[in-house]
């Protein structure tokens, strides 16, 4: 290869023949990327990965979380962040809430999309909302409640999927439980997270077919990959066999969230955009673009980031002596 462009090949393809044609790609790294991180970028840094990233091409971004500020160090300027992102026509700008009073805020910074979260597993809601399972269900119904009233989109996180940091495995019908009452309150979409990056192909497999049989259909379901273990990309194909349109990812492969020991980064968002442009399947984003603020990350937070494609262009950049 001369550039850093994925192959094109011109040969049909007999495998992912249910893969669709375009995804829509949901950015999470200025919110589950920045939440864990040491070095706590300003205000007016985050607000420039925002809107770098919607320059980019990406359409659906989640810019913060108003959780306790006192839980999540690193996002206690939720509302000078939401706030100050000048909004595009055709973008989707949302935020975590964990209860009313996020929601509150959330409304009062003119956030239109929401995104309520709970585990699949009893553990990991303690210790992540301080809730039970069912104390979470119940506030959440409060919370979607009011959202749709106030005219507000509602998206829903299911974390611990493919296992839980304090249970181990998770059974599926905890999944189906949590996914069920979720979607009977109004989220428009569940998304499916492998908060710690413990899934493989085979139990992809299992969960979307479970997921599909039970009568939820295709265009509800999200997938949230953690790259622990260097299984999200494998995860994503599998998921795209089955034919799922909407991938969480997070600039540079940043991210994890601080109740879930041994949690690392998100699946990094140019690696899937690199991956999907390579497979014929359209995002709508830039690479380069994309890339350059990646690279800009890794100077601001002062650490390498585990983006691979990130490393790859840098190295292809450095043979050729030009800026990345
Ligand atoms: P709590 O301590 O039980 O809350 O926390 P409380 O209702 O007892 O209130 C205690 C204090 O918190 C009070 O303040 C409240 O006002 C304040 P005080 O009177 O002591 O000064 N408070 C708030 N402050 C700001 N914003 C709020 C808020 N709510 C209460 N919204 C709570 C319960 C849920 C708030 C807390 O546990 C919390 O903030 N947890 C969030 C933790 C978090 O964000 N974790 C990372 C999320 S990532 C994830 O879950 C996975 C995901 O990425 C998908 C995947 O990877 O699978 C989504
Ligand atoms: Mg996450």
């Amino acid at each position: 290869m001369t550039d850093d462009s994925p192959p094109v090949l011109s040969a049909p393809a007999s495998l992912f023949t249910n893969a669709p044609a375009s995804v829509s790609l949901y950015e999470v790294g200025p919110r589950d990327g920045l939440q864990n991180e040491v070095t706590v970028l300003p205000v007016a840094q985050k607000i420039e990965m925002i809107e770098g990233l919607v320059d980019a091409g990406i359409r659906r971004i989640e810019m913060t979380s108003f959780v306790n500020p006192r839980w999540i160090p690193a996002l206690a300027d939720h509302m000078a962040v939401a706030t100050g992102v000048r909004r595009r026509d055709g973008v989707s700008y949302s935020a975590l809430v964990p209860n009313m009073r996020g929601l509150d805020s959330a409304s009062r910074a003119g956030v239109e999309e929401v995104a309520v979260f709970m585990a699949a597993s009893q553990t990991h809601n303690r210790k992540n909302i301080n809730k039970s399972t069912e104390e979470a269900l119940a506030t959440y119904g409060e919370v979607t409640r009011e959202a749709l009233a106030r005219g507000m989109r509602i998206r829903g996180y299911v974390s611990c999927v493919y296992g839980c940091p304090y249970e181990g495995s998770v059974p599926i019908a905890q999944v189906l439980a949590v996914g069920g009452a979720l979607l009977e309150m109004g989220v428009y979409e569940l998304s499916l997270g492998d908060t710690i990056g413990v899934g493989t192909p085979l139990q992809v497999e299992h969960v979307m077919r479970s997921l599909l049989s039970s009568g939820i259909g295709l265009e509800q379901l999200a997938v949230h990959f953690h790259d622990t273990r260097g299984t999200a990309l494998a995860n994503i194909t599998v998921a795209l066999q089955y034919g799922v349109r909407t991938i969480d990812s997070a600039i540079g492969g940043l991210g994890g969230c601080p109740y879930a020991p041994g949690a690392s980064g998100n699946v990094a968002t140019e690696d899937v955009v690199y991956m999907l442009h390579g497979m014929g399947v359209e995002t709508g984003v830039d690479l380069d673009q994309l890339v350059r603020i990646s690279a800009r990350l890794t100077g601001l937070l002062a650490r390498e980031l585990p983006s691979k494609y990130l490393k790859a262009h840098l190295g292809h950049c450095a043979r050729l002596g030009r800026v990345p």
